[in-house]
C-alpha cells in the first residue's frame, strides 16, 4: 500500500505538471480526485487491509488527498491567471479589429447661433461686450426706469440672492447702463450672455436662457436705424426671403418700444402649429432708448439718441433648427446634441 501511495503521488504530480489548460486540468481532477478517481479508489480499498495496517495507511492516503487537492488549487489559479493574461494580450494586439471612431466634440447649437449672431452684428459695426450674471438691482431695474414697486418688475420672475440689492440678472438690458457708463457715444455694442428667471419650465420657457442685448447711441440715430439694423440681421440669420413685421410694444426703458416678428419658416406665413396659426414668429423686441435712461447714464438726451434691442439666441436657434422644446438645449442629452455639426 505504501508503494502504491507514493507511486500515485509521483504520477499524479507529473501529470499535473504537464496540464496546459483549464480543460485538461478538469480531466486531471476527475481522474485523480473525482468519484471514480484513483485516490478515491485507493481510500475505498483501505478496508481490505489487515486492521493493524489501516491507521498508518489511512493517514498516508488522506495526506496524499490533501496534498493533491492543494496542488490542484495552485495549478488552477496559475492557469486562470495565465489565460487572463493571454486574452488581454490578444485583445491588445488584435490588428484585425475594426477601428474605433474617435468621438469628436461639436459646437452646441446655441453656441453656433451666438457665433453667427455676433458675426452678423460685427459686420454692422457692433463690438461685443460682456457683463456680470450676478447683477445689482439698480442696473437690472432701477436705472432702466423700473424703480422699486414699478409694476413692470412683476414681469421678471427674479432669483434674489441673500445679499440685499443683488440678484441673478433677468435680462441683458442692465448692460445698456453699464456700457453707457463706460463708453461715450458713438456706441455700437452687442452683449450676449445667460439670464435667469424663476419660472416653471415649459416647451418655450426655461429658468436659464440666453439673450443678446444690442445698443447704439449717437447723434441723430432714429427709429429707421433700428428697423434697418433688425431687418438686416434677420435676413442674415434667417435668410433673405423672410418677411419682417414690426409692431408697437411696451418696455419701460424704450420709447417707442416695438416687437419684431419674422414670417414662419415652416409654413412661410400661411399659419401652422409652430407659429400658432398666425404665420409670424416673434423674435426681437427693441425700441428707442428712453431719454430718462440716457440721462441716468450721464448722456445728454437733448444731444444724443439711441436704440436698443434684446434678441433671444435660444429662440432663434430653435427657429433655425426647427426645435419644438427649448429645454432640450440644456438637457445634456448627447443623442440630441450630436445632431448638430
Ligand atoms: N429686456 C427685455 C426682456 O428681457 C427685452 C428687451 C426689450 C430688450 C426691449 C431691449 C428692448 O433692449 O429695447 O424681455
Amino acid at each position: 500500500m505504501q508503494d502504491e501511495i507514493s507511486d500515485l503521488r509521483r504520477e499524479a504530480k507529473e501529470r499535473l505538471a504537464s496540464v496546459n489548460n483549464l480543460t485538461e486540468l478538469q480531466s486531471w481532477r476527475s481522474a485523480t480526485l473525482g468519484r471514480q478517481g484513483a485516490v478515491t479508489g485507493l481510500l475505498r480499498r483501505l478496508g481490505e487491509l489487515p486492521p493493524e495496517q489501516r491507521p498508518a495507511a489511512g493517514r498516508e492516503a488522506n495526506a496524499l488527498k490533501r496534498a493533491l487537492e492543494a496542488a490542484y488549487e495552485a495549478r488552477h489559479e496559475e492557469l486562470v491567471r495565465r489565460e487572463r493574461r493571454r486574452a488581454w494580450r490578444a485583445a491588445r494586439l488584435d490588428v484585425t479589429l475594426p477601428g474605433r471612431a474617435p468621438s469628436l466634440g461639436r459646437l452646441h447649437p446655441v453656441t453656433r447661433t451666438l457665433r453667427e449672431m455676433k458675426a452678423a452684428f460685427a459686420r454692422l459695426g457692433f463690438q461685443v461686450y460682456e457683463g456680470p450674471e450676478v447683477e445689482q438691482d439698480r442696473y437690472n431695474f432701477t436705472l432702466l426706469n423700473m424703480p422699486p414697486h414699478h409694476p413692470a418688475r412683476d414681469m421678471h420672475d427674479t432669483f434674489y440672492t441673500t445679499r440685499p440689492g443683488l440678484l441673478l440678472r433677468t435680462h441683458t438690458s442692465p448692460n445698456q447702463v453699464r456700457v453707457m457708463e463706460k463708453l461715450r457715444p458713438p456706441i455700437r455694442v452687442v452683449v450676449p450672455g445667460k439670464v435667469y428667471r424663476y419660472e416653471n419650465p415649459d416647451p418655450s420657457h426655461d429658468w436659464m436662457f440666453y439673450q443678446m442685448e444690442g445698443l447704439a447711441v449717437g447723434r441723430g440715430i432714429t427709429l429707421g436705424d433700428l428697423l434697418g439694423t433688425i431687418r438686416e440681421f434677420a435676413h442674415q440669420v434667417f435668410g433673405p426671403d423672410r418677411r419682417i413685421r414690426f409692431r408697437c410694444d411696451y418696455f419701460p426703458y424704450v420709447e417707442p418700444g416695438l416687437d419684431t416678428a419674422v414670417s414662419c419658416m415652416l409654413c412661410r406665413g400661411a399659419g401652422c402649429r409652430l407659429c400658432g396659426g398666425t404665420g409670424w414668429l416673434e423674435a426681437i423686441p427693441g425700441g428707442m432708448v428712453h431719454p430718462q435712461v440716457l440721462a441716468n447714464c450721464g448722456i445728454d438726451p437733448d444731444r444724443y439718441t439711441g436704440f436698443a434691442f434684446g434678441a433671444g439666441p435660444d429662440r432663434i436657434a430653435a427657429l433655425k433648427y426647427g426645435i419644438d422644446d427649448i429645454r432640450r438645449f440644456y438637457g445634456n442629452d448627447l443623442r440630441f446634441l450630436e445632431q448638430f455639426c
